[in-house]
């Protein structure tokens, strides 16, 4: 696991590369427990910050330039404020991103020096990349004095990952991140942006990242094409029902007559986010009944449906939800985020951690030849401010 950040060593960083004295900000990662793949289909998701994040050290220039370097990526960005294209670099891509959507609201930086730091693993599906243009975002926002607000900022940074990294993501990630808060899952509806809280700190219960340590090469065309499958389905469906808005509105009857006499593919795609939408639902409700066998097994049922009608899964996934399928101690797992790799996220008694981890480990490489990661999930809060 990377490492947890140093601030004072990470602004004394800033100072070696740029003098003066920054602010610092940082913005967390994200898990989400149920409510895959439902976001850009106005639907529901369950995710919550954690305790790993990016770390933006920033301080204003007057001279309309900007430099961007990074604690662990090598070269600075040096351009204008006014200079928004894509960097040679790659990493700067999304602060250029937010920069540019800060500047098409008509906010103008006077130009500023940033370091980019992070303790969250990046690929592993923790929305590393929405953390990044949250931190720029908010940071931007405080040191210019914009006054925007949070919705605004998530924007930016949806519009950051989609134009300046070509995927079409929804906007749970930013807002998981933007809006976390310790010990809760965030409950949000993605049409409405209505959220409310929900505890999750039952003593002896713990949230079990395992990391397969593939990384999401295909996932982004995979992703685009999932969302293109879904608006497929959704105008098939509107043909018969156009008072429907979207895959949210939608039920399997109306699946049924308007789409799988059509396309099986598409049937599955569809039908595999409306069944989704009603299980976060259902499993919420268990949470609040104290119901987790059965909160646990709709996570299951969750990464069935990923797999097999979604088909966003991969072999390592699928070796690591059914390695702990009737695992005593185990409530539920699956995979969890874009999907093509990644982490399974388990919902686990605390105290079998230890034993499943070293097991698993030694039979995950044996069998996949590669070596396995866990992370113990703590639930932290959302964006702010380093005060030191
Ligand atoms: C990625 C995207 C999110 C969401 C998930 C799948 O993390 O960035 O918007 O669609 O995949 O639930």
């Amino acid at each position: 696991m990377t490492p947890s950040i140093n601030i004072s060593a990470f602004r004394q960083s800033f100072i070696d590369h740029f003098g003066g004295a920054p602010r610092i900000f940082r913005s967390p990662g994200r898990i989400n427990l149920i409510g895959e793949h439902t976001d850009y289909n106005d639907g529901f998701v369950l995710p919550a910050a954690i305790d790993r994040h990016v770390y933006i050290a920033i301080s204003p220039r007057n001279d309309g330039r900007i430099r961007i370097a990074a604690v662990d990526f090598p070269g600075i960005h040096e351009g204008k404020v006014t200079d928004v294209e894509k960097s040679a670099l790659g990493w700067p891509d999304y602060a250029l991103g937010v920069l540019a959507g800060f500047r098409e609201r008509g906010i103008e930086p006077s130009g500023f020096d940033m370091l980019v730091g992070s303790d969250l693993p990046v690929g592993a599906g923790l929305s590393s990349s929405a953390a990044y243009s949250c931190t720029v975002g908010y940071a931007l926002n405080q040191v210019f004095d914009a006054r925007l607000d949070r919705v605004d900022m998530i924007r930016i940074a949806q519009q950051a990952e989609h134009r300046y990294a070509g995927v079409m993501c929804g906007i749970m990630d930013p807002f998981a991140s933007m809006y976390g808060q310790r010990g809760h899952l965030v409950r949000l509806d993605c049409r409405s942006l209505e959220h409310h809280y929900v505890p999750f700190n039952a003593p002896g219960l713990s949230l079990l990242l395992l990391n397969t340590n593939v990384k999401h090469s295909l996932a982004s065309s995979a992703y685009n094409r999932r969302r293109e499958e879904c608006a497929t389905g959704l105008e098939w469906v509107r043909s018969a029902y156009p008072d429907v808005a979207s895959l949210r509105d939608v039920n399997e009857s109306m699946l049924d007559r308007c789409v799988a006499p059509r396309d099986k593919v598409i049937d599955d795609r569809c039908r595999y986010v409306v069944q989704e939408n009603a299980r976060l639902l259902a499993l919420c409700k268990d949470m609040e009944a104290g119901d987790l066998v059965a909160a646990g097994n709709r996570m299951f049922q969750t990464h069935d449906g990923l797999s097999r009608m979604y088909d966003v899964s991969c072999p390592e996934l699928d070796y690591l939800v059914e390695a702990v399928l009737d695992r005593d101690g185990v409530y539920g797992a699956r995979m969890m985020g874009g999907g093509f790799g990644g982490c399974t996220i388990n919902l686990v008694s605390t105290d079998i951690i230890d034993d499943l981890v070293s097991e698993l480990s030694a039979s995950y490489e044996a069998d996949n030849g590669r070596s396995l990661s866990a992370i113990a999930v703590n639930i932290g809060d959302g964006t702010s401010e380093v005060v030191s």
